[in-house]
């Protein structure tokens, strides 16, 4: 199967799932990697990879239409039939979301319902857990709808919140298990091992 790959920053995330493509145990193939800040580590890590770049930003169109559809375009042109979010901090178009029906997927770095939504990201999702007084946190994988973190959950693990966390300690062993779990899911994306009936994900990851 075939993925673009979304990421606007570092993108640990992706080179964890080309770690897990080199050792044979994930069946993706990164046709593209798509982001809207062309310095991002995400970048320089697709191209030691020979993963083809494409710098898009909604900014470098007059509106979203015109910007959905060069998004469109060029997923057709490298032929993408999933596009994973790995560190995005755009909105994916309605129109690609329409065009990509459950073929969206991000990784949400805390337990979702809770701790989601707009604005909410990167150390700002784990400083909301620790400031709540939350007990665990952890790892969300889910398919992208309209709303921000809200699409069909395929897989969750935990963290335990440890007392005397910071936002940043937290956050690394958060982190740590988004790499050791994002291409559970994505596989089992691939090998068709899972089926959605209405919000709910059946089938193994
Ligand atoms: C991760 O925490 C992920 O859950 C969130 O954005 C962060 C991206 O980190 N969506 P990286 O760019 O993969 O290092």
């Amino acid at each position: 199967m075939k993925c673009a790959i979304f990421a606007s920053g570092g993108g640990s995330n992706f080179q964890a799932l080309i770690d897990r493509k080199l050792s044979g145990d994930l069946h993706l193939d990164f046709a593209v990697c798509i982001g809207n800040n062309s310095s991002a580590m995400a970048f320089e890590r697709a191209r030691r990879h020979a993963i083809p770049t494409v710098h898009m930003a909604p900014s470098h169109f007059p509106d979203e239409n015109a910007y959905a559809s060069n998004l469109l375009k060029t997923l057709a042109d490298h032929k993408v039939e999933l596009i994973v979010l790995a560190g995005y901090m755009k909105k994916v178009p309605g129109k690609i979301l329409a065009a990509f029906a459950d073929r969206v997927v991000n990784i949400h770095p805390a337990l979702l319902p809770a701790f989601g939504g707009k604005g909410l990201y990167g150390e700002k999702v784990h400083q909301a857990v620790l400031d709540y007084g939350a007990k665990v946190s952890g790892v969300t994988v889910h398919f992208v709808d309209e709303e921000y973190d809200h699409g069909p959950i395929i897989f969750q693990d935990t963290v335990k919140v440890l007392d005397g966390d910071t936002a940043a300690t937290l956050g690394k062993r958060v982190l740590a298990l988004e790499h050791a779990s994002y291409w559970r899911a994505l596989e089992a994306i691939a090998s068709g091992a899972i089926v959605i009936r209405g919000r709910t994900v059946h089938g193994a990851v």
